[in-house]
């Protein structure tokens, strides 16, 4: 039997910090993906590989370690995790196809666990279960990167733009808001931890100034709630700039950072901010017009992907004999 399973990257647009502080947030799942295929593997040890990023290891499911064949794989630690924990160590292969680029903020780690764990328990039968895969998921994340936010595998298993409420409610827009962005991404990768302990030194030596700027960023994103409900792009924009300032102000900005957020709204933006801890890692710019300006632009100096919002959250399939064995194919055959 083999299985294909699929989940989505995901991006953060409002909200970032302070969320930490019980402020509301909005993200959204990207289109971009983490595929996976996973068989019976054809000698008696588990492999995982993936030709997009160039490795290939021996599995040691039981004692939880690798044999590297080819490349460096970091996000074998979380295959290596979910493996342990919901298999049942019979040789099998994994082959991930990723087009979310590692290290861009767009939650590649997430994406695949979630399409891992869905691919998984499709192999052993199991009913497919949204929740199940949501919480698993974040377990498996927060198991190997000690904190992570539920809102990656949450996003990346159910798809959508979404909108975390001041009392953890999560609700999708039920607008079809189909605007185009450009996430603009250094080879420096924030670190999440340290910025959040950064942010929150910084408003316990001064409290009375950070916490009305967090809580004015959680009305910038109760504003941008409505912006996107009423599909209104420029507003959108205006009001990621205001909040690009406040993030600038919590310390979480850098020269590289700047520079992308700076290029993307000279280059016809409607508006950019940092997407993300900060710190190192992504911005967002919002284009409703000139994607491709603000792409080219951006990958002038660093690195750039053009993304859309997607509705698409996991899915998994078995894969029938005889269909040919790419992509496409497959999107047609699960339409
Ligand atoms: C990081 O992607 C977003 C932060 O708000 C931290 C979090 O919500 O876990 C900085």
């Amino acid at each position: 039997m083999e299985i294909l399973a699929s989940a989505p990257g995901k991006t953060i647009l409002f909200g970032e910090h302070a969320v930490v502080y019980g402020e509301p947030a909005i993200a959204g799942a990207v289109n971009k993906r983490a595929t996976i295929k996973l068989r019976e593997a054809p000698r008696d040890i588990s492999i995982f590989k993936s030709d997009d990023l160039g490795f290939e290891a021996e599995l040691d499911t039981v004692a939880k370690r690798y044999t590297l064949k080819k490349g460096k794989p970091g996000i074998i630690k979380y295959i290596l995790e979910i493996l342990s924990k919901f298999h049942d160590h019979s040789p099998i292969e994994i082959d991930l196809s990723l087009n979310i680029p590692i290290g861009s903020g767009l939650g590649s780690s997430a994406a695949v666990t979630v399409s891992t764990l869905a691919a998984l328990h499709k192999y052993h039968g199991k009913k497919f279960d949204r929740i199940f895969i949501a919480k698993k998921a974040h377990e498996i994340e927060n198991t190997v990167q000690r904190m992570a936010s539920p809102l990656d595998t949450r996003v990346s298993t159910f798809g959508g733009l979404i909108y975390l409420s001041r009392k953890k409610k999560i609700t999708k827009f039920n607008t079809n808001f189909k605007s185009s962005f450009v996430i603009g991404y250094t080879s420096k990768r924030g670190n999440t931890g340290r910025m959040v302990k950064s942010v929150k030194s910084l408003k316990n030596r001064n409290p009375t100034i950070i916490e009305p700027i967090l809580k004015t960023i959680g009305k910038i994103t109760d504003d941008a709630k409505l912006a996107i409900t009423n599909k209104q792009e420029y507003r959108l924009g205006e009001l990621m700039n205001v909040n690009q300032g406040l993030l600038d102000s919590l310390g979480v900005n850098t020269n590289e950072l700047s520079r992308m957020v700076y290029l993307a709204r000279k280059s016809g933006a409607s508006g950019s901010k940092i997407t993300g801890a900060g710190g190192g890692g992504s911005i967002i710019a919002c284009c409703p017009k000139n994607q491709d300006k603000v792409f080219k632009a951006l990958t002038y100096y660093d690195n750039a992907i053009k993304v859309n919002f997607s509705n698409e959250g996991v899915f998994v399939k078995e894969i029938k004999e005889g269909l040919n064995d790419n992509f496409e194919d497959w999107w047609k055959y699960i339409n």
